[in-house]
Protein backbone atom coordinates (compact mmCIF):
# COMPACT_ATOMS: atom_id res chain seq x y z
CA UNK A 1 0.00 0.00 0.00
CA UNK A 2 1.23 3.70 -1.07
CA UNK A 3 0.87 5.78 1.54
CA UNK A 4 1.75 10.23 1.66
CA UNK A 5 5.00 10.05 0.36
CA UNK A 6 7.59 11.87 1.86
CA UNK A 7 10.78 10.21 0.48
CA UNK A 8 11.20 8.44 -2.42
CA UNK A 9 13.92 6.01 -2.71
CA UNK A 10 15.56 4.47 -6.16
CA UNK A 11 17.12 1.82 -7.59
CA UNK A 12 19.92 2.18 -9.95
CA UNK A 13 20.56 -0.50 -12.39
CA UNK A 14 17.25 -0.21 -14.60
CA UNK A 15 15.30 2.45 -12.99
CA UNK A 16 17.72 5.41 -13.02
CA UNK A 17 19.82 3.85 -15.66
CA UNK A 18 19.59 1.60 -18.72
CA UNK A 19 22.53 -0.44 -17.32
CA UNK A 20 20.42 -3.55 -16.76
CA UNK A 21 21.01 -4.73 -20.48
CA UNK A 22 24.74 -4.50 -19.61
CA UNK A 23 24.84 -6.36 -16.50
CA UNK A 24 22.81 -9.18 -18.67
CA UNK A 25 25.67 -8.87 -21.77
CA UNK A 26 28.50 -9.10 -19.67
CA UNK A 27 26.98 -12.15 -17.10
CA UNK A 28 26.16 -13.91 -20.90
CA UNK A 29 29.31 -14.05 -22.21
CA UNK A 30 30.77 -15.29 -18.99
CA UNK A 31 28.16 -18.26 -19.09
CA UNK A 32 29.70 -18.53 -23.16
CA UNK A 33 33.09 -18.75 -21.62
CA UNK A 34 32.11 -21.41 -19.60
CA UNK A 35 30.34 -23.68 -22.06
CA UNK A 36 26.67 -22.80 -21.53
CA UNK A 37 23.76 -20.40 -22.68
CA UNK A 38 22.34 -17.67 -20.16
CA UNK A 39 19.10 -16.23 -21.54
CA UNK A 40 16.98 -12.84 -20.81
CA UNK A 41 14.08 -15.12 -18.93
CA UNK A 42 17.10 -16.43 -17.17
CA UNK A 43 18.64 -12.84 -16.35
CA UNK A 44 15.49 -11.98 -14.47
CA UNK A 45 16.51 -13.63 -11.19
CA UNK A 46 19.92 -11.72 -11.19
CA UNK A 47 17.95 -8.24 -11.43
CA UNK A 48 18.38 -6.44 -8.59
CA UNK A 49 20.83 -9.26 -6.94
CA UNK A 50 24.39 -8.84 -5.31
CA UNK A 51 27.31 -9.24 -7.97
CA UNK A 52 28.03 -12.62 -5.37
CA UNK A 53 24.55 -13.74 -5.39
CA UNK A 54 24.19 -13.39 -9.21
CA UNK A 55 27.12 -15.55 -9.98
CA UNK A 56 25.92 -18.22 -8.05
CA UNK A 57 22.84 -18.56 -9.53
CA UNK A 58 24.41 -18.46 -12.82
CA UNK A 59 26.45 -21.20 -11.98
CA UNK A 60 23.47 -23.27 -10.79
CA UNK A 61 22.16 -22.04 -14.21
CA UNK A 62 25.29 -23.63 -15.75
CA UNK A 63 25.11 -26.80 -13.28
CA UNK A 64 29.14 -25.65 -12.42
CA UNK A 65 30.19 -26.35 -9.24
CA UNK A 66 33.46 -23.90 -8.64
CA UNK A 67 35.96 -23.33 -6.11
CA UNK A 68 36.06 -20.30 -3.80
CA UNK A 69 39.26 -18.39 -5.84
CA UNK A 70 37.70 -19.55 -9.38
CA UNK A 71 34.39 -17.70 -8.04
CA UNK A 72 36.06 -14.56 -7.35
CA UNK A 73 38.18 -14.83 -10.82
CA UNK A 74 34.72 -14.97 -12.51
CA UNK A 75 33.03 -12.46 -10.66
CA UNK A 76 36.05 -9.65 -11.36
CA UNK A 77 36.18 -10.91 -15.09
CA UNK A 78 32.53 -9.97 -15.73
CA UNK A 79 33.19 -6.84 -13.57
CA UNK A 80 35.80 -5.86 -15.54
CA UNK A 81 33.43 -6.35 -18.75
CA UNK A 82 30.72 -4.64 -17.41
CA UNK A 83 32.96 -1.33 -16.58
CA UNK A 84 34.46 -1.56 -20.21
CA UNK A 85 30.64 -1.56 -21.23
CA UNK A 86 30.05 1.46 -18.84
CA UNK A 87 33.27 3.63 -19.49
CA UNK A 88 31.00 5.21 -22.94
CA UNK A 89 27.94 5.90 -20.90
CA UNK A 90 26.44 8.94 -21.23
CA UNK A 91 23.38 11.12 -20.19
CA UNK A 92 21.38 9.69 -23.26
CA UNK A 93 21.05 6.38 -20.98
CA UNK A 94 19.52 7.79 -18.19
CA UNK A 95 15.94 6.66 -18.58
CA UNK A 96 13.03 8.55 -19.79
CA UNK A 97 11.70 10.57 -17.54
CA UNK A 98 13.75 9.80 -14.38
CA UNK A 99 16.17 13.60 -14.48
CA UNK A 100 12.34 15.05 -14.73
CA UNK A 101 10.61 12.86 -11.84
CA UNK A 102 13.68 13.38 -9.18
CA UNK A 103 13.58 17.20 -9.92
CA UNK A 104 10.17 17.63 -9.53
CA UNK A 105 9.84 15.66 -6.34
CA UNK A 106 12.85 17.64 -4.87
CA UNK A 107 10.96 20.95 -6.19
CA UNK A 108 8.23 19.92 -3.71
CA UNK A 109 10.09 19.09 -0.46
CA UNK A 110 10.10 15.10 -1.01
CA UNK A 111 13.54 13.83 0.05
CA UNK A 112 15.51 11.69 -2.77
CA UNK A 113 17.68 8.32 -2.31
CA UNK A 114 19.42 6.09 -4.07
CA UNK A 115 19.29 2.40 -2.78
CA UNK A 116 21.13 0.20 -5.09
CA UNK A 117 23.03 -3.09 -4.79
CA UNK A 118 25.73 -1.93 -7.21
CA UNK A 119 29.17 -1.35 -6.14
CA UNK A 120 29.69 0.59 -8.78
CA UNK A 121 26.83 3.07 -8.87
CA UNK A 122 29.43 5.69 -7.72
CA UNK A 123 31.00 5.62 -10.94
CA UNK A 124 27.92 5.45 -12.99
CA UNK A 125 26.54 8.69 -10.86
CA UNK A 126 29.99 10.59 -11.60
CA UNK A 127 30.22 9.58 -15.28
CA UNK A 128 26.09 10.63 -15.95
CA UNK A 129 26.51 14.31 -13.37
CA UNK A 130 23.66 13.22 -11.56
CA UNK A 131 24.77 12.48 -8.00
CA UNK A 132 23.18 15.93 -6.84
CA UNK A 133 19.56 14.63 -7.76
CA UNK A 134 19.78 12.38 -4.50
CA UNK A 135 19.44 13.57 -0.60
CA UNK A 136 21.85 10.42 -0.11
CA UNK A 137 23.42 7.30 -1.95
CA UNK A 138 22.98 4.21 -0.40
CA UNK A 139 24.79 1.54 -2.36
CA UNK A 140 26.81 -1.47 -2.29
CA UNK A 141 29.95 -0.36 -0.66
CA UNK A 142 27.43 0.77 1.76
CA UNK A 143 25.70 -2.44 2.88
CA UNK A 144 26.07 -6.23 3.76
CA UNK A 145 22.81 -7.78 2.71
CA UNK A 146 21.85 -7.84 -0.39
CA UNK A 147 18.19 -7.78 -1.23
CA UNK A 148 15.77 -9.16 -0.52
CA UNK A 149 17.13 -7.96 2.50
CA UNK A 150 15.63 -4.56 3.49
CA UNK A 151 18.59 -3.25 4.94
CA UNK A 152 19.88 -0.75 1.55
CA UNK A 153 16.00 0.60 2.34
CA UNK A 154 15.95 0.67 5.84
CA UNK A 155 19.90 2.84 5.87
CA UNK A 156 18.38 5.00 3.10
CA UNK A 157 15.24 6.22 5.64
CA UNK A 158 17.53 6.20 8.43
CA UNK A 159 19.98 8.49 6.78
CA UNK A 160 16.98 10.78 5.58
CA UNK A 161 15.48 10.57 8.98
CA UNK A 162 11.41 9.88 7.36
CA UNK A 163 10.29 6.95 8.78
CA UNK A 164 9.61 3.86 6.19
CA UNK A 165 5.94 4.03 6.03
CA UNK A 166 6.21 7.33 4.60
CA UNK A 167 9.10 5.73 2.04
CA UNK A 168 8.08 4.43 -1.07
CA UNK A 169 10.63 2.23 -3.44
CA UNK A 170 11.11 2.20 -7.42
CA UNK A 171 12.32 -0.68 -8.56
CA UNK A 172 12.55 -2.86 -11.48
CA UNK A 173 13.59 -6.40 -9.68
CA UNK A 174 11.24 -9.09 -7.98
CA UNK A 175 14.00 -9.35 -5.20
CA UNK A 176 13.15 -5.31 -4.70
CA UNK A 177 10.10 -5.40 -4.69
CA UNK A 178 10.34 -7.96 -1.51
CA UNK A 179 13.14 -6.28 0.15
CA UNK A 180 11.00 -2.56 -0.38
CA UNK A 181 7.98 -4.72 1.47
CA UNK A 182 9.92 -5.99 4.09
CA UNK A 183 11.54 -2.16 5.07
CA UNK A 184 7.49 -1.55 5.61
CA UNK A 185 7.65 0.36 2.51
CA UNK A 186 5.51 1.45 -0.46
CA UNK A 187 6.61 0.22 -3.54
CA UNK A 188 6.29 1.17 -7.51
CA UNK A 189 7.35 -1.35 -9.78
CA UNK A 190 9.19 -0.11 -13.36
CA UNK A 191 8.49 -2.94 -16.21
CA UNK A 192 6.60 -5.14 -16.74
CA UNK A 193 3.67 -6.35 -14.91
CA UNK A 194 3.93 -10.64 -15.37
CA UNK A 195 7.82 -9.81 -13.61
CA UNK A 196 6.54 -7.57 -10.69
CA UNK A 197 3.60 -9.21 -8.82
CA UNK A 198 4.01 -7.98 -5.77
CA UNK A 199 4.47 -4.40 -6.32
CA UNK A 200 1.71 -2.06 -5.32
CA UNK A 201 1.53 -0.49 -9.04
CA UNK A 202 3.55 -1.25 -11.89
CA UNK A 203 4.62 1.60 -14.47
CA UNK A 204 6.81 1.24 -17.72
CA UNK A 205 8.77 3.73 -16.57
CA UNK A 206 9.39 6.94 -14.39
CA UNK A 207 8.36 9.29 -17.52
CA UNK A 208 4.85 7.77 -16.75
CA UNK A 209 4.23 9.82 -12.94
CA UNK A 210 3.43 13.17 -12.12
CA UNK A 211 4.43 14.93 -8.95
CA UNK A 212 1.03 15.83 -7.65
CA UNK A 213 1.40 18.39 -4.23
CA UNK A 214 -0.04 16.98 -1.35
CA UNK A 215 -0.95 18.31 2.12
C1 LIG B 1 22.02 -4.38 -9.13
C2 LIG B 1 21.80 -5.05 -10.47
O1 LIG B 1 21.56 -3.07 -9.19
O2 LIG B 1 23.39 -4.38 -8.79
C3 LIG B 1 22.40 -6.45 -10.47
O3 LIG B 1 20.41 -5.14 -10.73
C4 LIG B 1 23.87 -6.36 -10.07
O4 LIG B 1 22.25 -6.99 -11.76
C5 LIG B 1 24.00 -5.68 -8.71
O5 LIG B 1 24.43 -7.67 -9.99
C6 LIG B 1 25.44 -5.53 -8.26
O6 LIG B 1 26.09 -4.64 -9.13
P1 LIG B 1 27.65 -4.45 -9.27
O7 LIG B 1 27.75 -3.25 -10.18
O8 LIG B 1 28.18 -4.17 -7.88
O9 LIG B 1 28.21 -5.71 -9.83
MG1 LIG C 1 17.48 -2.68 -10.81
Amino acid sequence: MIREMRAAIFDLDGVIVDTAKYHYLAWKRLAHENGFDFTEADNERLKGVSRVRSLEILLEIGGLTVEDAAKEKMAAQKNGWYVDYIQNMDVSEILPGATNYLESLRSKGIKTALGSASKNAPLILKRLGIAGLFDTVVDGNKVHLAKPDPEVFLRAASELNIPPVRCVVFEDAEAGVEAAHRAGMGVVGIGKPAALKEADMVIDGLYQLEVVAGG
